[in-house]
C-alpha cells in the first residue's frame, strides 16, 4: 500500500513538472494565430491572383518561388514569431515537416479520414515554444498549380513547375484535400 502512494505521489509530482500551457495562454495562442494566419494567407493569396491577372500563371508561379518564403518570414518578423506553410507532399524542399510538424499533419489527415472538422491547435512543442497550428484545405483555384496534371494541371504550367521544382511532390490534389498546414511559433515563455 505505501508503495502504492508513493506511486501516485510521484505522478503528481511528474505531472506538476512536466510543461504546460493554462487555459488563458490556450485562448491567447489560438486568437494570436488565427490572426496571422488570416493576414499571411490574404497577402499570399492576393499578390498570387494579381499577378495572375498581369501575367498568367507563369508569372504567378515566379512569383510564388522568388517570394512567397520571403512574405512569410518578413510577416514572422514583424509579429515576432516564426511562419511556416508546410505539408506531407511538400513541394519547395525549404517547407519540409519537423518532427512535430509531421504529427499534426497526420492527425489532421486522420481526422479527415473520419469526417470530422479541423481545427486550429495549440501546444507547446519540445523546445518549450508555444506553437500554433491550422490546416490548410485545397481549394478549386489551387488546383491549377496542386492539381491532376492533363487535368487542371495544364502541360505548360506542369513544365514550368518541373524546371522550377524538380522534386515536387505537391500535385494530384483534390478540392477538399489537406494541401498542408500552418505552423506559428511563439517566442519562448519566461
Ligand atoms: C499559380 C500557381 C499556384 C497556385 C494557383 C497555388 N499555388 Fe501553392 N504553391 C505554388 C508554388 C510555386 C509553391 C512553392 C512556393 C515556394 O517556392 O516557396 C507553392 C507552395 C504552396 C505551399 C507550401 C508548401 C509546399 O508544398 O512547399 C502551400 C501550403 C500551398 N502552396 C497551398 C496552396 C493553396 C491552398 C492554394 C489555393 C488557395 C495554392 N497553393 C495555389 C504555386 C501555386
Amino acid at each position: 500500500m505505501k508503495s502504492f502512494y508513493g506511486f501516485i505521489v510521484l505522478l503528481l509530482v511528474l505531472s506538476a513538472c512536466e510543461p504546460s500551457l493554462s487555459e488563458k495562454e490556450i485562448r491567447h495562442y489560438r486568437e494570436q494565430g488565427d490572426e496571422i494566419v488570416k493576414s499571411a494567407s490574404e497577402k499570399l493569396s492576393g499578390t498570387l491572383m494579381s499577378k495572375m491577372k498581369e501575367g498568367g500563371a507563369a508569372e504567378a508561379i515566379a512569383f510564388c518561388h522568388q517570394s512567397a518564403l520571403p512574405i512569410t518570414k518578413k510577416m514572422g518578423a514583424y509579429h515576432d514569431v516564426d511562419i511556416k506553410r508546410t505539408s506531407l507532399k511538400i513541394r519547395n524542399p525549404e517547407n519540409l515537416p519537423s518532427v512535430e510538424e509531421l504529427k499534426v499533419l497526420h492527425y489532421y489527415e486522420d481526422k479527415l479520414v473520419e469526417g470530422k472538422e479541423l481545427n486550429p491547435l495549440v501546444s507547446l512543442d519540445p523546445s518549450g515554444r508555444p506553437s500554433y497550428y491550422a490546416p490548410i484545405r485545397v481549394q478549386k483555384k489551387c488546383l491549377m498549380c496542386h492539381g491532376t496534371p492533363k487535368k487542371e494541371l495544364s502541360s505548360a504550367i506542369d513544365s514550368i513547375l518541373k524546371v522550377k521544382y524538380p522534386e515536387d511532390l505537391a500535385i494530384g490534389y483534390n478540392e477538399g484535400d489537406l494541401r498542408g498546414i500552418w505552423s506559428i511559433s511563439f517566442p519562448e515563455i519566461e
